[in-house]
């Protein structure tokens, strides 16, 4: 049976930063699920369908065939044969995919994928939904999370070390505006599983985050 470390969380708690480093120390698969629906939401704007058109969205997301595979060990992530890694991180995508993902036919798609991956192979996860729906029978699962404060500080550091000219406030009011949609959806809303460890990455460092989801890894596989 292959190993899973679920991690979910709202966003820019450090997730992809921790699973990705958590992932090589482990020799693990990094699977970042919000690719998957940040490639579905590039489809949808491409496509002129709204965030809010539910109908259109459900009758037409089987056209994006959306693939991952992995280069030098580095998720990839393909939208009808392109390579979309280097569209999809802007905040309009970002925006894009939260509308997306409250779709269930658009889920539905999605999960196919990540548990199919789950099944070949040792990975760590990271998503909204992972230990609470899409793998319930996680090896272990994390709840990972910071402040908002601290989350819109991250983001703003990380855009103005890009060039990009942007204003706290408004990062700090665009995270939390997703983090209520994430929240609030019907199908699969993000929320901290029953079985999952709370880890609180405010105060922490991402080497001293990292070392702790190893320890709470090894610790549920004794
Ligand atoms: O983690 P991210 O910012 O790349 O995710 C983009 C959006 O995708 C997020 O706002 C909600 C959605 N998402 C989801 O609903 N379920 C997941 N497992 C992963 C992402």
């Amino acid at each position: 049976m292959a190993y899973s470390i679920a991690i979910d969380g709202p966003a820019g708690a450090g997730k992809s930063t921790i699973a990705k480093a958590a992932a090589k120390r482990l020799g693990f698969i990094y699977v970042d699920t919000g690719a998957m629906y940040r490639a579905m939401g590039l489809y949808m704007l491409r496509e002129g369908i709204d965030g809010d058109d539910e109908e259109t969205q459900s009758a037409r997301c089987a056209e994006a065939q959306i693939t991952i595979c992995y280069e030098d060990g580095v998720q990839q992530v393909y939208l009808n044969g392109e390579n979309v890694n280097a569209l999809i991180r802007t905040e309009e995508v970002g925006k894009m995919a939260s509308a997306v993902a409250r779709n269930k036919d658009v889920r539905l798609q999605l999960v196919y994928l990540q548990r199919a991956l789950a099944e070949r192979e040792n990975v760590i996860m990271d998503g909204r939904d992972i230990g609470t729906y899409v793998l319930p029978d996680a090896t272990c699962k994390i709840y990972l999370t910071a402040s908002v404060e601290e989350r819109g500080r991250r983001r703003f550091l990380e855009l103005r070390a890009k060039g990009i000219d942007c204003d706290l406030e408004e990062i700090k009011a665009d995270i939390e505006a997703r983090d209520q949609q994430d929240m609030n959806r019907d199908f699969a809303p993000l929320r901290q599983a029953e079985d999952a460890v709370l880890l609180d990455s405010s105060d922490l460092g991402p080497e001293e985050v990292v070392e702790e989801v190893l320890r709470i890894f090894e610790e549920s596989c004794e």
